[in-house]
């Protein structure tokens, strides 16, 4: 055989340089504390269990609906909108993934704020899109004018905001929708744990298209199932770009039982958000920065015992708990981010023995 290339180099240039995502770290063995990829800490509800249990069996053999219909009308239904509007993905991330594709590319910008989801800019390296990076201040107030000025076809704004866990009002994003020449996609994975919902927009934009997942408060990271609620114009884009069997028919199954037991998801959510902004005040009180959070996680800048903070503090710290078996979030590389953790909500347990492993830290320091 004559000598060939390395085979990674028949991939076109901009696959050859991307660099993935960094997903959180996923230990393989037990005994972890895992606060580090906003998994909610509760099962889901026992409902999805059951439902999971009744779909194993000889109907595996068969293709899913290729549409989730059953799933985008029961999506459409909570959120007191038309099933037209709704699509389902393998996950909110794939929705992401099939919007880049479907409205970005070397002449049409992807615009995004920094901080936000770091999957933005490698959708965006995959597709070989132009990019816009629009930067927040400390203040993490929304940077309208930067927004609604830059060069972007499709914006994608995170609200609540990860990793901050700041959250946006209405108004604001109204502002933000009616001036954008393009589409803007509110990636609302966290709007369960937040205080407003931007979807009473919908009804007067067609441009917008709101993100969701079932990973967080729904607590089906492990299934992959998110949705879309957007124009019908829109849903008949995505479709025209999704595979045609997308979601599997357990993810179906699971989302569906998910949906049916809504005072399931209040009561987990609640508990979240409970335990959140206890530990939002004990950090404060130990006289950490921590922005408010709308999400399943905080945002937290570390003081040492002498009452510094900085990179390194913020790296110490992450290193002394990852040796004490807990796993939180580090954003190294970047001023805004480069101080602080990114703790997600645990239970009871976990946010007692992060919070002891903090005093441990400040005694040895
Ligand atoms: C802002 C944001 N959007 C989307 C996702 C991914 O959601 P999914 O699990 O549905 O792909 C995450 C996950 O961490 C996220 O933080």
């Amino acid at each position: 055989m004559s000598e060939r290339k390395p085979v990674s180099e028949y991939a076109q240039p901009h696959i050859q340089t991307l660099r993935a995502y960094t997903p959180g770290f996923q230990p393989k063995e037990s005994g972890w504390i895992k606060l580090n990829t906003n998994e909610n800490p509760y099962p889901p509800s026992p409902k999805v269990e059951e439902a999971l249990k009744d779909a194993v069996g000889p109907s595996l053999r068969l293709y899913p609906d290729p549409t989730s219909a059953a799933l985008r009308e029961a999506v459409a239904r909570i959120n007191g909108v038309d099933s037209s509007c709704a699509f389902i993905g393998n996950g909110s991330d794939d929705i992401l993934n099939l919007l880049t594709r479907a409205f970005s590319d070397s002449a049409r910008f992807a615009g995004y704020t920094f901080p936000s989801y770091s999957l933005y800019p490698v959708l965006c390296g995959i597709q070989n899109s132009g990019i816009v990076e629009i930067p927040f201040g400390r203040s993490m107030v929304l940077p309208l004018e930067p927004l609604l000025d830059c060069d972007a076809r499709i914006l994608f704004f995170t609200s609540p905001n990860a990793p901050t866990g700041v959250g946006f009002s209405n108004d604001d994003l109204r502002t933000l929708v009616a001036g954008f020449d393009g589409i803007v996609v509110i990636d609302e994975a966290y709007a369960d744990f937040a205080k407003e919902t931007a979807v009473e927009l919908l009804s007067d934009f067609d441009n917008l298209v709101i993100t969701r997942t079932f990973s967080k408060s729904y607590s089906l990271a492990g299934m992959r199932i998110g949705y879309a609620l957007t124009h019908p114009d829109v849903v008949e884009v995505l479709d025209k770009v999704r595979d045609s069997y997308n979601v599997g028919r357990l993810a179906q199954v699971a989302g569906l039982a998910a949906v049916a037991d809504q005072s399931y998801l209040k009561a987990i959510v609640g508990k979240i958000k409970q335990t959140r902004d206890h530990y939002v005040q004990e950090l404060r009180d130990l006289g950490w920065f921590v922005y408010d959070s709308q999400a399943n996680l905080i945002f937290a800048e570390p003081k040492d015992a002498k009452g510094y903070s900085g990179p390194e503090v913020a790296q110490s710290l992450f290193e002394f708990l990852k040796s004490e078996k807990i796993l939180v979030r580090y954003f190294a590389g970047h001023a805004l981010t480069d101080t602080f953790l990114r703790i997600s909500v645990g239970d009871d347990d976990q946010m007692l023995a992060l919070s002891e492993s903090i005093q441990k830290w400040l005694k040895n320091e």
